[in-house]
This record gives structure tokens, C-alpha cells and sequence, in this order.
């Protein structure tokens, strides 16, 4: 039995991969604002810092493997402080109790949202460790309203996937025999997409943006196979990736651009 750490456990793809983790066996500590094991605001350092505390100390110390899959998708500044400060502070609280693991793993969930036009300033100051310097920046994009504003969620998702690239290969994550890789999913069917998947005007506006030749929009087990799989005793070597699980998204709108 290995224990995993799953942030957003209570909706969507964090639900569904806490109850395909349970249903093997393995023990889940479910991270989320409300309706999980540990629960906390993962949007503030106080927040962040009181959900690892107290994941660790309902695992008794060692924690196998974190899959964090809490975040936003609302055009407004919170969306940068807990798509990437809350899983990257709560990657780092959680390192120590990793480390005691004998086949620790973390994986994450970025999205081919990180493809779309975003804020270079925001992602820098993200990847530079200054939250009131990403979260200001944000501010300044959703007062302009939610098409402006939208920017915030793909400049928290590449964010996100730059510092997976980054981190993977330092001391701290490989050094430590720990893979740390993300998955980018297309459009995936959950309470998040929802309200824009139930009309006719809001299904044309995601698939002009995410087209999904392949079997179209993904039920949230397509995603949660692969966290687990990226999080099991089986990957040795994968780090650093982000995995484009989309439907063939990302290989219709970039191409050959890799
Ligand atoms: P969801 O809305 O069903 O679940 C997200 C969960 O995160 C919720 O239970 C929510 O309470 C929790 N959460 C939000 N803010 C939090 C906070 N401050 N502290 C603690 N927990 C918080 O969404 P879904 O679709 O399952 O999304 C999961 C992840 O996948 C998100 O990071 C999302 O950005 C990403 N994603 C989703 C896609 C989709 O099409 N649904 C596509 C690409 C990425």
C-alpha cells in the first residue's frame, strides 16, 4: 500500500483519481477547500503551509507520492496563487515526507491552455518566486475584463509546467530520486467545464480553441490513468515532461513546433 497526497480530491479529475487510487488499495489524503481529508486554501502560505502539515501527520511522516490537481479556470488574479504557488509551496512543504518514501513520485496537472497567449512578465515573476509581484500583474489583466483577463489561467498553467521542467532535474527532486513530471489535458468533462459545455455557443468557443480530433472531449480517467502511472513504482526515469493528454490538441496546434 503506498499513500498519496491528492490536492482537489473533492471534484473533477482530483475525485475521480482519489477513487481509482482507493479502489487499488492504496491510501488517499485528499486535499481540498471542503469535502476531503485535509481540509484548506490552498490560494495562501498560511493555507499551504497548515495542508501539508497536517497530510503529513495523518501519513505519520511518509508521504509516497503528491498528485496535485486543485485550480481555477476564473479570469481573475487568485487563479495564478493556487494553480501555481499552491501546488508548487505545497510540492516543497511536502519534499521531507517524500523523502522518506523508498519510491517517492510527484506529478502534476498543467494544460494545453499553457500553449495560449499569456503574460511572459507573469510567468517570470511566478518562476521567480514573487507572489505579489505575479498576483499585481494578474490584477492588472482581469480589471480589464474576462477576455483580458482570461490570460491569468494559461500564464498559472505555464508557469506551472516551466518550473516541472525546471525543478525535475535539480538535487532537490532528482537528486532525491523523485520524478516530477505534469500532464497537460484538452478538455476535459468535469464540474470546471461544465457551464461552458452545456451550450451550444460555449462548446464552439472551447473546440475553435482546444480541438480534439481524437474521441473529443476526455472523461477525467483519461487523465487519472496517467497521474497514477506517472506517480507509480513503475516510473523509474520519466522527469521533467509535460504530457500532452488532449485529445491531439497540442499536435494539431503546434505541429511540427516542438
Ligand atoms: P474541478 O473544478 O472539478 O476540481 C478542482 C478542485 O480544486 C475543486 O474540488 C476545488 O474545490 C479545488 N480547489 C480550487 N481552489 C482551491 C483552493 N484554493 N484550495 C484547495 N482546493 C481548491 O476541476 P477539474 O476539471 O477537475 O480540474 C483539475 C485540474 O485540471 C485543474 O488544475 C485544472 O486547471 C486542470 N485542467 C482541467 C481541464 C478541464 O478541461 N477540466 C483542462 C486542463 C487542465
Amino acid at each position: 500500500t503506498r499513500t498519496y497526497v491528492v490536492t482537489g480530491s473533492a471534484s473533477g479529475i482530483g475525485a475521480t483519481t482519489a477513487q481509482l487510487l482507493r479502489d487499488r488499495g492504496d491510501r488517499v489524503i485528499g486535499i481540498d477547500l471542503k469535502g476531503a481529508d485535509v481540509e484548506a486554501d490552498l490560494s495562501t502560505p498560511q493555507g499551504r503551509a497548515d495542508a501539508a502539515a497536517a497530510a503529513i501527520e495523518i501519513a505519520g511522516g511518509t508521504v509516497d507520492a503528491v498528485i496535485a490537481c486543485a485550480g481555477i479556470s476564473a479570469p481573475i488574479a487568485k487563479t495564478i496563487s493556487v494553480n501555481y504557488f499552491g501546488v508548487t509551496e505545497l510540492l516543497e512543504a511536502l519534499l521531507p515526507a517524500l523523502a522518506k518514501s523508498d519510491a517517492p513520485r510527484a506529478a502534476v496537472v498543467s494544460s494545453m491552455a499553457s500553449l495560449q497567449p499569456n503574460s511572459p512578465e507573469m510567468v517570470e515573476a511566478a518562476l521567480a518566486g514573487d507572489e505579489a509581484k505575479a498576483v499585481e500583474i494578474a490584477e492588472g489583466l482581469a480589471a480589464q475584463g474576462p477576455e483580458i483577463g482570461y490570460a491569468v489561467y494559461p500564464s498559472s498553467k505555464r508557469a506551472l509546467a516551466r518550473w516541472v521542467r525546471r525543478e525535475s532535474i535539480t538535487p532537490a527532486w532528482a537528486g532525491a530520486h523523485i520524478p516530477l513530471n505534469a500532464v497537460a489535458p484538452g478538455t476535459v468533462v468535469t464540474p470546471m467545464t461544465a457551464p461552458l459545455l452545456a451550450t451550444e455557443e460555449g462548446r464552439a468557443m472551447v473546440d475553435a480553441a482546444v480541438p480534439m480530433p481524437l474521441n473529443s472531449h476526455q472523461p477525467p480517467e483519461s487523465i487519472a490513468n496517467l497521474l497514477i502511472w506517472l506517480t507509480s513504482v513503475e516510473n523509474t526515469h520519466m522527469a521533467g515532461q509535460v504530457i500532452y493528454d488532449d485529445g491531439g490538441a497540442d499536435a494539431t496546434l503546434r505541429g511540427d513546433d516542438i
